[in-house]
């Protein structure tokens, strides 16, 4: 969370923001709760849900981001599920591009390399399915999704079309397409899109594609609040992997790079 402070503190600029992050930088617990920053900024879930709120008004696509930064680097309360955060996360010390995407999964994966790279972290194959319901927000660069379009047969004929028309087979690789058709809202449309073989990514489509995880996507297609529910629960878990607390880490006064 205290990444997630620090990227706000340079992407908002908020003054009573940054009076709170120079108390911050004092400030380290040896565990993760919700109550982390309890003394040292009270005010601090107010600042941020202003502060959030008017980023994500201006641009809609700020929410997906924020959701990505959570998943990438371990956090936020969108216009959807909601859940407590535990704070007190530090920031690595260490910034290495490698590293970063090492461990995460491809767009190319295949249902079992998704399933055993939820499972290193931790993760149950319905919790990995949960979470990929984040794919309900947000936006990706055609190069990313150019080869499911070619290459791909599990997909919906006119969607493959339209997609088409906005990422052709060759230049074109930074055009973005929404993650599903409603992409700055937090829903279980994603799933719908599954079972009509219109996920974006090769990975998403994996998800239904005859395989062990289509009951699963079948329930939260016609369950939204059980999603919500299971969404919420993995995000809290996902928070909580390995952190840097206490005095591990560092507080980056920019988030961008190490102190
Ligand atoms: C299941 C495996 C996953 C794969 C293979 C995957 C892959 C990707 C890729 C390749 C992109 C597009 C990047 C780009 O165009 O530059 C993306 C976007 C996104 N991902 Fe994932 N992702 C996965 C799971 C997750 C999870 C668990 C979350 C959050 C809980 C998440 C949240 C997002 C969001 C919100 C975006 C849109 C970002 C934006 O609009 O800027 N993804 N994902
Ligand atoms: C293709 O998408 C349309 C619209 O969502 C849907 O009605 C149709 O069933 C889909 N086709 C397949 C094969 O899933």
């Amino acid at each position: 969370m205290l990444m997630a402070l620090s990227s706000f503190s340079s992407l908002f600029k908020l003054s009573a923001f940054t009076l709170c992050l120079s108390i911050l930088v004092e400030s380290s617990s040896g565990q993760l709760s919700t109550s982390f920053y309890s003394t040292t900024c009270p005010n601090f879930r107010s600042v941020i849900t202003r502060a959030v709120n008017a980023a994500v008004s201006k641009e809609a696509r700020m929410g997906a981001s924020l959701l990505r930064l959570h998943f990438h680097d371990c956090f936020v309360n969108l216009g959807g599920p909601s859940w407590n955060v535990l704070f007190g996360r530090r920031d690595s010390t260490k910034a290495n591009l490698n590293a970063a995407n090492s461990n995460l999964p491809s767009p190319d994966s295949s249902l079992s390399a998704l399933i055993s790279t939820f499972s290193n972290k931790g993760f149950t194959v319905n919790e990995m399915v949960a979470l990929s319901g984040a794919h309900t927000i947000g936006q990706v660069r055609c190069s990313v999704f150019r080869k499911r379009l070619y290459n791909d047969n599990n997909i919906n004929s006119s969607f493959a079309t339209s997609l088409r028309a906005h990422c052709p087979s060759s230049g074109g690789d930074d055009n973005l397409s929404p993650l599903d058709a409603s992409p700055a809202s937090f829903d279980n449309r994603y799933f719908n899109n599954l079972i009509n073989q219109r996920g974006l990514l090769h990975s998403d489509q994996e998800l239904f594609n005859g395989g062990s995880t289509d009951a699963q996507v079948r329930i939260y297609a016609s369950n939204r609040a059980t999603f919500s529910r299971d969404f919420a629960n993995a995000m809290v878990k996902m928070g909580k992997i390995s952190p840097l607390i206490g005095s591990n880490g560092q507080v980056r006064t920019n988030c961008r790079r190490t102190n």
